[in-house]
Order: C-alpha cells, then structure tokens, then sequence
C-alpha cells in the first residue's frame, strides 16, 4: 500500500473497469472514509446512495454526457447532497476524494460522472428536496486499458493532461 502523499499524487481517472467485484469490507471502508470527512460546522451534508445492480448502473450512465464509464464498473457511489450551496458542494467533494483515495489504496480505480439531476433522480428514489449531481464509479482497473473518455482520446475532450506547473499555480505570501 502506497505512503499517503503517494497515494494522493498517483490517483488517477479510472474509466476502464475489470468486472471483478469489490470486496464488503473494503466498501465498507469506503463508505467510512466519506462518512468521517470533515464538513462545515460538522453538518454532513450527504447521503451515499451505494449501486452494484447493473440494470441502474447502466441507467444511470445514460444519465450523464460522460457517464458511461458506470456502464463497465461493478460499483458506484451517488453522493446526494442536502442543498447545492457552495459549502455543501465543498463538503461533498471532500467526502468524494476520501472514498477515492481508500479505494486506490486498496488498488481499486475511480472515476467521477456527473449526472443530469432530472435523469438520475428517479433512477435512484432520490427525495425532491436532496441533491443528486454526481456519482463516482469504482472498480479494479481493466488490464490494458485504452486512453479514451466516451470512446475519444482523453486530449480531445479534458482541458489538459497532466498538472499545471509548480509555478503557475503556487503564489507564496501574495498572489
Ligand atoms: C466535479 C467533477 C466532475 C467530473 N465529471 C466527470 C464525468 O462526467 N466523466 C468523466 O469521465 N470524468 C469526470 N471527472 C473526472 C475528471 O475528468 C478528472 O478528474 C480529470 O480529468 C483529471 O484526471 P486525472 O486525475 O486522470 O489526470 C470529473 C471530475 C470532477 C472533479
């Protein structure tokens, strides 16, 4: 298992998927690794909505223009928020990357997919007055697998690949 900071610089999008399942206890470690995320004032504001059924997985990645990488995965996680204020996304995010970091430090891969709210919503019973803009696939990573993103080379559809250099993005003391 990789050091912390290993882990956290080697996450990498996962969007190719081996069918493997994904052991209970390691989901359950998951699951704990988003619930005791830190939040504003402690609210928590999230609910987990955990799908390994494939018929809504595959529903599910019809709700998304990048979405269909829950079509191949044996696992997501819909993380439903109490409201869209900034700090209640923020939470959400933090909570996201928890779970993603757990499941790569146990070799499992990830991918967020943002999902149309109208779509998503009733696939997964999500009350009116909660949330739904994202789900995060996970699974092990397929061998071998290509560099697309809905069938097209990564560079044609993400703004870059890779990071923005050191010293573009760290300002010390002011901008
Ligand atoms: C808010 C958010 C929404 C995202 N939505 C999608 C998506 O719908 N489909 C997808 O394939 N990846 C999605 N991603 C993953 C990004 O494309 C990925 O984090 C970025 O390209 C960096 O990938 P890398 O860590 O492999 O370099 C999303 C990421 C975030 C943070």
């Amino acid at each position: 298992m990789a050091d912390p900071y290993h882990n956290i610089i080697s996450l990498r999008a996962v969007r190719h998927f081996d069918p493997a399942p994904i052991p209970d206890n390691i989901l359950r470690h998951i699951l704990q690794a988003g619930r005791w995320t830190g939040s504003a004032k402690n609210t928590q504001p999230w609910h987990f909505v955990v799908v390994r059924e494939r018929g809504t997985l595959d529903a599910l990645a019809g709700c998304g223009r990048y979405a269909s990488h829950l079509r191949a995965a044996p696992l997501a996680v819909a993380i439903v928020t109490a409201s869209t204020r900034f700090w209640d996304t923020f939470d959400a995010g933090r909570a996201a990357q928890s779970m993603m970091l757990t499941a790569w430090a146990e070799g499992i891969g990830s991918c967020i997919a943002g999902l149309d709210a109208a779509c998503a919503r009733p696939v997964l019973g999500v009350p009116d007055d909660h949330h739904l803009q994202l789900a995060i696939s996970f699974g092990y990573p397929q061998a071998n697998a290509p560099h697309t993103i809905e069938g097209r080379p990564l560079d044609e559809v993400l703004a870059g690949l890779g990071r923005v250099p050191f010293d573009e993005i760290v300002h010390w003391e002011r901008w």
